[in-house]
Order: C-alpha cells, then structure tokens, then sequence
C-alpha cells in the first residue's frame, strides 16, 4: 500500500495496519490526558515537544536500522524554556537523545566528579566537586522544581511506529485543550520505511551479496494532526534542509500543505545560531550576534520566546 496520495482518513486508519501499535500506547494517553487536564485546570498552556530522530528497522528481529540524524538538542533545550515561560511540558523523545537539564552534562563522566570518603562506621560519605559541573546549583535548583511541581512529563520513543502512534495519542490526549495546547514538531523523523509484509525476519546475510532495498513513503503525520486530531490547537513544525537556497519555498510550501501556524526553517549546519520563523504572511529570522554566542546564549531561547509570544496572541484570538 502506498500513502503518497492517500486521504487523511485512509492515512489515519493505515497507521495501525503498516506501523505496529506499541502495547503502551493506551496508558500513555491516559497519563498525557490527566497531566494536560491538571495543568489547564491550574491556568497553565501545555505543549507537546517530539525531540531526537526515528529509527527504521530493517529485519523484524532487528539488527539493523536506519537513522534520522537528531541529537535531541533543540526539543531538549526548547524544553527548558518552555518551562521558564510558565509552560507544562510533554517530552515526546528518542530513547537516550538528549534529555533538558541533564544534556548541559553529557560531555562530563559522573564518577569523575565523585569523591568516596570513607566514614567511621564503614559506610562512605560521597561528595561531588561542582568545578566539573558548571552552574549545577542553579540547573539542580530548576530542575528539582520543575519536577516537584510536575510540569515535565517524559515520554520516550525508539522507532517511527512508537513516534507515530504516540503522537497520535498525544493530539488525541491534548485534543480537549483547544487553542491552549502546541505542538513543537522538532523531532527528525523518516519519510521511508519497510512495511512489515516486506521485511526479512531474520538478519539480512552479507553472504547473499549487496543490499538493494525498496522503502515506501511514510505518511506525513502532519496533515491528520492539524486536520483531525488537534485542529484547534496551535502547531509548529521544523524544515530541515542542508541546502539553504530552497529553505525557504520548502518551509512556505509546508504551510501551505498541512495549513498549521509556523515553521521553523533551519540548515543542518547553522542551525545553531539561525532559523527563520515563517508563518502565513510573515518571516522573521532569529540570529545570535556574535556577543550572544560569547555569553553562550541559545537559538532555542529566542525561538521560545518568539513562539510562546505568537501563542498567546493565538489564544487570544481563537478562544
Ligand atoms: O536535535 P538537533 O541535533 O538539535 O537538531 C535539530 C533538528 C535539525 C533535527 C530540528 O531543528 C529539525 O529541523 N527537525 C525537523 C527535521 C525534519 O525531519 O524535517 P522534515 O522536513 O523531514 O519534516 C518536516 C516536519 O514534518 C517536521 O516537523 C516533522 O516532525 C514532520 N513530519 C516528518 C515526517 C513525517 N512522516 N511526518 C511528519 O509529520
């Protein structure tokens, strides 16, 4: 079955026939729902942030898969500030792509920063040297707050059927939240996959020569989300490019497509000091000046900021 031309109720309903549903996927909505509904009812905007890359299996007993690059830094760090706007956080991510708070540590090894004193009575007392942890009272103060109060739900995916499924259990979760809801799309995921009635069972053999492989579209998740599932709510998708001369018309053509609030436009290999924000009838570019990057300021700062503003004007509007 091909999606390329397939209706959104066709694309919806396929989703479960060609991507295998995840035994979790129920509860997980349970959990999204209850944690949308605590936090609106407390006066809060929840957004929903998909972060990292999918992984394409290639054998049903998989030993081999297929990768969108992600190093999960722009959800994980959006997250961050998100939550200093005031937001609720669901944390859509791939297993073990960089997580807020502690990805300002994944260069450092924690024993390295443990020191063992032995104590009287046979049990060590452990302390930590904060000189190999920078600003770790501050990130531990933010980080023991936001998780006494509950605002950062994580929700971890592996491969494209458990990011397409959970996405589509969490519009479905946020659905009830109308305007107050976002949908922050960055995570990088694949437009290929092999259907299950196409893949090998076991491990492809190296014996049998070189790999020819043949991979169908994957539905774009996009157009049941804002047509469907969270047609009320306020929706930001990501276009990544590696050549900068089409950003632009893609990101336009995006909008045009699925019809949602904003893309963000970022090029691979600036996207950590330029993105363009595009909406319908306006582009602004978001640029860190070089005494931003000194000072260690973040892209992902401003575009919270810029999206968190037109968010408010949006609920303003719609209700
Ligand atoms: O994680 P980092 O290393 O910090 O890098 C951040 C990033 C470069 C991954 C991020 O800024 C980014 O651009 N993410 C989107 C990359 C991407 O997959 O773009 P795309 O053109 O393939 O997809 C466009 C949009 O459609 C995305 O918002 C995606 O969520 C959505 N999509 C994609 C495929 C699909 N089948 N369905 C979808 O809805």
């Amino acid at each position: 079955m091909s999606f390329v031309n397939a209706g959104v109720d066709a694309m919806a309903s396929s989703l479960s026939e060609e991507f295998a549903v995840p035994a979790h996927v129920e509860e997980v909505r349970r959990v999204m729902a209850a944690f949308a509904e605590q936090h609106v009812a407390a006066g809060r905007t929840v957004v929903l942030i998909t972060s990292g890359g999918t992984k394409v299996p290639l054998e049903s007993r998989t030993v081999r898969f297929l990768d969108n690059f992600s190093s999960g830094r722009r959800g994980a760090s959006s997250a961050e500030y998100f939550l200093a706007q005031g937001y609720a956080v669901i944390f859509l991510h791939r297993q073990r792509s960089l997580y807020p708070y502690t990805r300002l540590y994944t260069g450092v090894n924690l024993l390295d920063c443990l020191t063992l004193h032995p104590a009287h009575e046979g049990s060590g007392l452990v302390t930590v040297d904060q000189t190999k942890l920078p600003n770790i009272t501050d990130v531990l103060k933010r980080y023991q707050a936001v998780k006494s109060a509950g605002l950062l739900l994580p929700v971890e995916f592996s491969t494209l059927s458990e990011y397409l499924h959970l996405l589509k259990a969490a519009a479905q979760a946020l659905s009830s939240l109308g305007s107050k809801a976002m949908f922050y799309l960055a995570a990088a995921v694949s437009d290929f996959y092999i259907p299950p009635s196409e893949m090998p069972e076991h491990k492809i053999q190296s014996s049998n020569g070189p790999l020819q492989i043949s991979m169908k579209m994957v539905p774009k998740i996009l157009k049941p989300l804002v047509k469907d599932w969270a047609p009320k709510a306020f929706v930001i998708s990501f276009k990544l490019e590696t050549d900068p001369s089409i950003l632009l018309e893609r990101a336009r053509c995006a909008l045009d497509i699925y019809k949602h609030q904003v893309v963000v436009a970022n090029v691979l290999d600036t996207r950590h000091g330029y993105v363009v924000i595009v909406t319908k009838d306006s582009q602004k570019e978001l640029v860190l000046t070089e005494e931003e990057v000194q000072r260690e300021v973040e892209i992902e700062e401003k575009i919270v900021k810029n999206l968190s503003q037109a968010h408010t004007q949006f609920i303003n509007q719609e209700g």
